[in-house]
């Protein structure tokens, strides 16, 4: 028994989509959340950028001695997962696996495509591990860099949503793909627009739904709490009452006056 918490980190808000799933399947399990909010969005920068920002989000994290850290970010998890795991002795999970072997399961056509930010698909993780599982898998990639800001700013399911997700979605409806990963965390806040405009015949892969399931087998049972509930407590470095808002509206609970700003340049 382990009863020290799980860590998660984002550029902002979408990382929430990872603490909705965790606390659903694992409610037993305090969260500590970091948003990376003073510094988002992720999608745009370089590599070298990603990674530092990582890494001082993990230290971040590590001062509150959590026992594992997740990734909550599909840029984050595609260009600086395996560093990360080089630089820190905690085990560290990232969300691009269990969603490629979700989409190998789910496709009948062997048209897969996949939506990222402009950094997570030109790294070619979620391409090279589904072709690592199934190379005869065709694999369509698309850059949605509108997506974050939408979402950060509470667009879900407006008019100006929908027309974005036409613009970024008719090539790759158009090639026929019948499952869809949504490669970013934030995505799935806008998945009720994609999936309708995508149609019933595709089936939709949520990175974190994913994510959730393995976090318990990573763990094991010797390093799952027990105790009667979990708690979350949620840190931003920046704006912590507009992420209260929205985080509330999504999650559907409110965080008022339960999120903290902290300066993610001290780590
Ligand atoms: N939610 C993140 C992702 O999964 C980051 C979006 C961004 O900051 O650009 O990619």
């Amino acid at each position: 028994m382990n009863n020290k918490s799980i860590g998660v980190f984002d550029s902002g808000l979408g990382g929430l989509t990872a603490v909705k799933s965790i606390s659903a399947l694992l409610p037993k399990e305090n969260i500590v959340y970091f948003g990376d909010t003073g510094r988002l969005p992720y999608g745009t920068k370089t590599e070298d950028t990603i990674k530092q920002y990582s890494a001082s989000d993990i230290r971040f994290l590590l001062s509150h001695d959590v026992k594992m850290v997740v990734i909550a970010c599909g840029t984050a998890s595609s260009v600086a997962l395996s560093d990360m795991r080089k630089m820190f002795d905690v085990p560290i999970v990232g969300v691009v696996e269990a969603a490629c072997e979700a989409a190998v399961k789910a496709t009948v056509n062997g048209k897969v495509g996949v939506l990222g930010t402009t950094a997570t698909v030109k790294s070619s993780s979620y391409l090279r591990g589904i072709s690592d599982i199934d190379n005869g898998i065709q694999v369509f990639q698309r850059a949605c860099p509108l997506f974050v800001p939408l979402v950060e700013n509470g667009h879900f399911n407006t008019e100006v949503t929908k027309l974005v997700v036409y613009e970024y979605l008719e090539e790759i409806k158009g090639q026929g793909v019948d499952t869809l990963i949504l490669g970013c965390t934030h995505y799935p806040l806008l998945e009720k627009a994609i999936s309708e405009y995508m149609g019933d015949g595709v089936t939709i892969i949520n990175v974190c739904k994913e994510l959730a399931k393995s976090i318990g087998t990573i763990l094991g049972e010797d390093n799952l709490a027990d105790r009667e509930y979990g708690v979350c407590e949620y840190y931003v470095s920046d704006n912590a009452e507009g992420f209260a808002e929205l985080g509330g509206v999504f999650l559907e609970r409110k965080i008022d006056g339960q999120v903290k700003k902290i300066d993610i340049e001290k780590y």
